[in-house]
């Protein structure tokens, strides 16, 4: 089997070739957290969060975050989406007003997926290319999700927005698909019950 480090190698490496994998040694055992975490167990484990504590997300952590957005599939391979990472306290509370007012998406990492179509050169019509740059957001959003439950963190997915407010927040002329709101957890909270898979799946 490869070297598991090798794949961290390959996902952390940022286009300038700057590593940003935990450098210094006490957290070393993130890395290494990564490295056991179960996708499964992520996945059954996820649960929605709304109640964070006001600690910052580590810097290594984000990047890891944005690091597995980045790796979701993308119509074409050419990533119709980009990410707004909010730093900026002031742009967090404009984005509570255009979120219906929900106060968690003030929260410590709040990251921003927009649609791009115009990066899908694909010959389809405009539609088609709007379609598919909200899946490559939606996609990105979804895969850093998972990523932040993997580090340890929560997070709450917000739907309910008022695209052309937060355009204009953001001052950009992308279209917002879903703002990601991610911290550590208040409490930490049991999986919800789905429907059984029986009535999901309708095989044919
Ligand atoms: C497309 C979509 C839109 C959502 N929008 C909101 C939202 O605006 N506000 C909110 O509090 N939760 C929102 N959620 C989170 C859901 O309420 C949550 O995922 C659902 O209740 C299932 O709970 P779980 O994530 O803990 O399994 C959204 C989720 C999705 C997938």
């Amino acid at each position: 089997m490869s070297d598991p480090k090798d794949i961290l190698t390959r996902m952390y490496k940022t286009d300038n070739s700057e590593l940003v994998l935990p450098k210094e040694e006490t957290e070393q055992k993130d890395v290494e957290d990564i490295l056991q975490s179960n996708i499964f167990n992520v996945m059954l484990n996820r649960r929605s969060q709304r109640r964070f504590e006001p600690k910052e997300v580590e810097e290594h952590k984000i990047e890891l975050i944005l690091a597995a957005a980045d790796t979701a599939p993308t119509a074409g391979g050419f990533q119709g989406f980009e990410i707004f990472h909010i730093k900026n306290n002031e742009i967090k509370s404009e984005l509570v007003k255009a979120a219906n007012n929900q106060p968690y998406v003030n929260a410590p990492l709040v990251l921003v997926f927009c649609k791009n179509p115009s990066r899908v050169k694909l010959n389809f019509p405009e539609e088609i290319l709007r379609k598919f740059s909200l899946q490559d957001a939606t996609l990105a959003a979804a895969y850093a999700q998972l990523a932040s439950h993997a580090l340890g963190l929560s997070s709450i997915w917000i739907g309910m927005i008022d695209e052309n407010m937060v355009m204009k927040i953001l001052n950009t002329d992308l279209v917002p698909s879903s703002i990601l709101c991610i911290g550590y957890p208040k409490k930490i909270l049991q999986p919800k019950p789905k429907r059984s898979l029986k009535d999901l799946i309708h095989r044919i």
